[in-house]
């Protein structure tokens, strides 16, 4: 019983599973529900507006890092057809706001999740289509009001740390090297419950040939740890971290900010330096002075953390194998995690011809695919799973990532796709790893969520995300049972 339970499960699944990989073959939408059909008239004051400020404004606005403003109806008009295409690509390359989960298979909810509803979607394809109508102006929700030009998707940090500006001359080549360490102004130690990097520079925004990612930024990436002191850490440190050493997830271009598990929030020591060994510049045409901004989010004093960071490495750079002018290639990769584990985010990294990745949850017969997402090099993405849904993974589970590949004329971002890819730091070669945070329960820590988890989920036998809770919610159940002769 207990075994054809499972095995039911595993078919449920399994099935979708199935799909995930037979779309990466033929379309990625054979699993597309048809798109809601809107009946009611769609007006920007009432309908429209609100999407916009909700997922675009953010960065279409005056100075934003967007390339148009959409705050006012005057602003937005002349957009409508181009507005309808980019929001209705699906989560590929080229789709606004720049989100690429897939919303018909795996886990769907993830903090600060900019993306449109299917029903959204709809509604600005027939506003569009019927005129782009301005509607009753008694509508318009008031203007949203952002305190600086560089408004932070965190909130208000509680503490902003600046890079010294470095100038990248528009003929310059690619530089990899060093940055100065950045002194953290900290008085006491504390947990960062988020961060968010991001570029500052010069670059002229109104400026019509500075209208790609490509165009706006100069820092291409940089991989990073705070330490407390100068000196150089032991190897073990800058691999696995410690107390004084703490690596953070790295900054790229494009990047979202990350937030952290509230019970791991990550430790910011009175003392520390931002110390980089690995920064790279590319030049976008320009002279352009630039910076980067930490912002932190702080978790309240006194506050300590009951879950450490996992280290668990998920990649395959070794046998990266892409052939010349195909698409649809699949690349594998698998880990054993040997503590029960948390996944509190799924960052994608791949290179050029990347275009999806999937993460697949393995444990016995259970096959859980948790998320699938669609991959832009332009716009690296990580997606931080919502505190209630974060999947929950026995000891011995196997994560599998599966990453899609198209080194075809068909993917703009290869720039000679007749060659032949293999792995390599440059943009040019290729990585193929989940960058994704994690963290490492006690059993009974893990007992504990999984039970919370649970009892959120009443009457559900299969949770996605927690391959375990269907067993105890059944040993829950018939432990509350009377027994036969009682
Ligand atoms: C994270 C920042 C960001 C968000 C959020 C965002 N955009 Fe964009 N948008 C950009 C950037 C940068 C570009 C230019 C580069 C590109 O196309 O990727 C762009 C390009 C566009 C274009 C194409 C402009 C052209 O020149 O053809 C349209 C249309 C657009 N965005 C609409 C939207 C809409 C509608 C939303 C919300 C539903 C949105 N964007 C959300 C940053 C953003």
């Amino acid at each position: 019983m207990k075994l054809g339970r499972q095995f039911g499960w595993q078919i449920t699944l399994g099935t979708a599973v199935v799909g995930a990989i037979a779309a990466g073959v033929s379309s990625p939408f054979v699993l597309r529900a048809a798109p809601p059909v809107i009946t009611e008239e769609v007006t920007y004051t009432k309908d429209i507006a609100p999407i916009l400020q909700r997922s675009c404004e953010n960065c279409h606005r005056t100075n934003g890092a967007g390339p148009m403003p959409l705050t006012t109806y005057e602003e937005v008009r002349p957009w409508a057809r181009s507005i309808k295409a980019r929001t209705g690509i699906g989560p590929h390359a080229g789709v606004m706001p720049p989100w690429y989960m897939e919303k018909n298979i795996g886990i769907q909810k993830y903090k600060d999740d900019p993306s449109l509803s299917d029903v959204e979607v709809a509604k600005i394809a027939k506003w569009a289509d019927s005129g782009a109508p301005r509607g009753n102006p008694a509508d318009m929700p008031p203007a949203k009001q952002y305190a600086d030009d560089t408004a932070w998707r965190i909130g208000t940090p509680d503490l902003i740390v600046k890079t010294k500006d470095v100038l990248v001359k528009g003929n310059s080549p690619d530089w990899w090297g060093e940055i100065e360490s950045v002194p953290i102004p900290i008085e006491e130690d504390r947990y960062v419950l988020a961060v968010e990097v991001k570029e500052v520079n010069d670059v002229d925004l109104n400026n019509k040939e500075r209208q790609t990612v490509g165009g706006r930024y100069v820092w291409h990436h940089l991989i990073y740890r705070t330490q407390v002191g100068l000196d150089a850490p032991n190897e073990l440190e800058l691999i696995a971290g410690s107390e004084n050493v703490v690596n953070w997830p790295v900054h790229e271009v494009g990047r979202n900010p990350d937030y952290f598990d509230p019970k791991a929030a990550v430790l910011l020591k009175k003392g520390s330096y931002i110390v980089s060994d690995s920064v790279h510049l590319h030049s976008n045409g320009r002279d352009t002075n630039a910076h980067l901004e930490f912002g932190y989010k702080f978790a309240p004093k006194g506050y300590k953390p009951e879950y450490r960071r996992a280290f668990v490495g998920l990649g395959n750079g070794v046998d990266i194998d892409i052939k010349a002018m195909s698409d649809n290639q699949q690349l594998h990769a698998y880990t054993v995690l040997n503590e029960p584990t948390k996944i509190t985010s799924f960052e994608p990294h791949l290179h050029a011809p990347g275009t999806r990745m999937c993460l697949e949850a393995i444990w016995g017969y259970n096959i859980q695919t948790l998320s699938c997402v669609g991959y832009d090099h332009n716009w690296v993405r990580g997606y931080s799973y919502a505190d209630d849904v974060a999947p929950l993974l026995p000891k011995g589970t196997i994560l599998h990532i599966i990453g899609y590949m198209n080194n075809s004329p068909s993917n703009k971002n290869v720039p000679d796709p007749r060659n032949w890819q293999g792995s390599g730091n440059r943009s040019i070669a290729n990585m193929f790893i989940d960058l994704g945070n994690r963290v490492t329960l006690t059993e009974e820590q893990f007992q504990n969520e999984m039970k919370a988890r649970i009892a959120a989920n009443p009457g559900k036998d299969i949770i996605l995300g927690c391959p375990l809770c269907g067993i105890v919610a059944q040993q829950q159940k018939a432990a509350a049972r009377p027994t036969q002769n009682q």
